[in-house]
This record gives structure tokens, sequence and C-alpha cells, in this order.
């Protein structure tokens, strides 16, 4: 990397990103290898993450591929390990993966509940322990965790998914509190509508077109990842222009 990164806002960022093989997360971690990041791609499907990892390579980027399920605990702390025995540090981690089902509180599934609530809330937790103990040592870090506004006002029919989400961002507030001393900086974005292939299956999806771009999410991540330490910023809602749901 050296001389040609010099002067990106990145510039040899160790930094983890979850569900890095499609939507929002690739487009956070293309964004962050264009700006000099070291990017350890994770999700569960590995192939999507060597596509991806070619597309960091094609753009002068470096990265590493660690494929795992979020919410299992030797997986997460493997993934970490991993890193760390590549890059030595982790300055920053993107909490992306997540998922949600379905349907009416009254015939809603035990699993389906636990998958969400395991994907969403434990695995962003499970991840921000994993890297923390470095973090604190380095006495220095970033964590950007991806919530929803659905964290944040109700959907009919959403219930778990947005329980879950509201369980990140306070989560995400207690982290952000507890590391205050350790100079590590907790973020928490809830974003409306963004096109990606999370709705490429649904055909009660509202109009793709009028939604955001999953590189509006990117940029907004890349901002809050380059802030100098004495920011303090903790939540941000975006929304479409035309589809904000207050
Ligand atoms: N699109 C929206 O309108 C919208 C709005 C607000 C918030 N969000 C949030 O944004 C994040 C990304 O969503 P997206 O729109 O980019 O959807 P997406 O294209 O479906 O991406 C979801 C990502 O999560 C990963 N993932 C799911 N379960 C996982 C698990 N158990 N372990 C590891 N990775 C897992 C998927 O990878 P694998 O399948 O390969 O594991 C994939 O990379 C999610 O947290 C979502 O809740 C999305």
């Amino acid at each position: 990397m050296g001389e040609k990164h010099k002067g990106l806002a990145l510039k040899d960022k160790v930094t983890i990103v979850t569900g890095a093989s499609s939507g929002i997360g690739r487009e956070i971690a293309l964004t962050f290898a264009q700006e000099g990041a070291k990017v350890v791609l994770s999700a569960r499907r590995e192939a999507k993450l060597q596509e991806v990892a070619r597309e960091v390579l094609g753009r002068g980027g470096e990265s590493l591929v660690v494929p795992i399920d979020v919410s299992q605990e030797t997986q997460v702390r493997a993934m970490v390990g991993e890193a760390l025995r590549e890059f030595g540090r982790v300055d920053i981690l993107v909490n992306d993966a997540g998922m949600g089902h379905w349907g009416p509180v009254v015939d809603f599934k035990t699993e389906d509940w636990d998958e969400v609530f395991d994907v969403n809330v434990k695995g962003t937790f499970l991840c921000c322990r994993e890297v923390l103990p470095a973090m604190i040592e380095q006495k220095r870090g970033r964590i950007i965790n991806i919530s929803s506004d659905a964290g944040k006002i109700p959907f009919i029919e959403c219930s778990a998914y947005c329980a879950a989400k509201a369980a990140v961002i306070a989560f995400s507030r207690c982290l952000a509190l507890e590391m205050l001393p350790h100079n590590i900086g907790v973020h928490v974005i809830c974003p409306g509508y963004v096109d990606t292939p999370w709705y490429d299956n649904d055909p009660t999806a509202p109009d793709r077109s009028r939604m955001l771009k999953a590189e509006d999410i990117a940029q907004l991540a890349l901002y809050l990842a380059s802030l100098p330490s004495r920011v303090l910023i903790d939540e941000i809602v975006i929304q479409p222009r035309g589809m904000a749901m207050g």
C-alpha cells in the first residue's frame, strides 16, 4: 500500500466489516478499502466474500476473508484472532450483519424471534466484546453499529426486528459511555429504506428507486470513521427524502 495510499482518510486502518458479502456491508468494505483501510471481510457466504476481496484487490486495496456466523461466539473469537494475527491490530469494527423475520406477534415462531436477536443483537455484542481488548490496549478505536430506523419507530408485523434494532441502539449507547475513558468511539447508524439485495425476494417492498443507496450509508460510515477522536456522535438517523417515516 505505502506511497500510493498517502493522504487517504483511512490509510492502513485495519477494519473488520461484518455483513461484507452483500448490500450495505459490501459497500462499506469497498469504500473503506478505497480510502486505504485493510479490510477484514466477514459474513457466512465465502464465495460472495471472495468476490468482494477481488474487487478490493482490483482497486489496489488489501483484504482478508473470514467466513463466520456472527451469532456463534467461537467463530467471532476466531475471526478477531485471525485479523490480529494477519494485521497486528484492529482500528475499526463495523457491525453490519443483520436479518429479519416478519409477521404478527400472535403466531410468531420462537425460533424466528431467537434468530433475529442472535444475529442482530448477540452478533453485535460478540463482535464488540472480542475486539475491545485490542482496542483498549491500543488506547484507540472506532465501532460503527448498523441499526435501523425500525429501532426507533414501529412498523407493523415487524416486532422482533424493531425490538432487536432498538436493542442495538441501547447497547451501542451504553458501550459508548463505557469506552469514553479508553478513547474508543461508538456510533450507531439508523438507516431508513436502502436499496440492497435485502429486498430481492420481497414482493411487498416499496419502490426501490426511491430508496437510499448503499453508498449513502457507506459515505456516512466513512465520515464517522474518519472523525478526530475529540468528536462524539452517538446516533444518526438517515432516511430517503420522500420516504421518511418520522
Ligand atoms: N436495506 C435496508 O433498507 C436497511 C434499512 C435499515 C437497516 N438495515 C440494516 O443494514 C444491514 C445490512 O443490510 P442490507 O440491506 O445490506 O442487507 P443484505 O444485502 O441482505 O445484507 C445482509 C448481510 O448480513 C449478513 N448476515 C446475515 N446473517 C448473518 C449471520 N448470521 N452471520 C454473519 N453475517 C450474516 C449477510 O451475509 P451472509 O448471508 O453471507 O451471511 C449479508 O452480508 C442489516 O443489519 C440491516 O438490518 C438495512
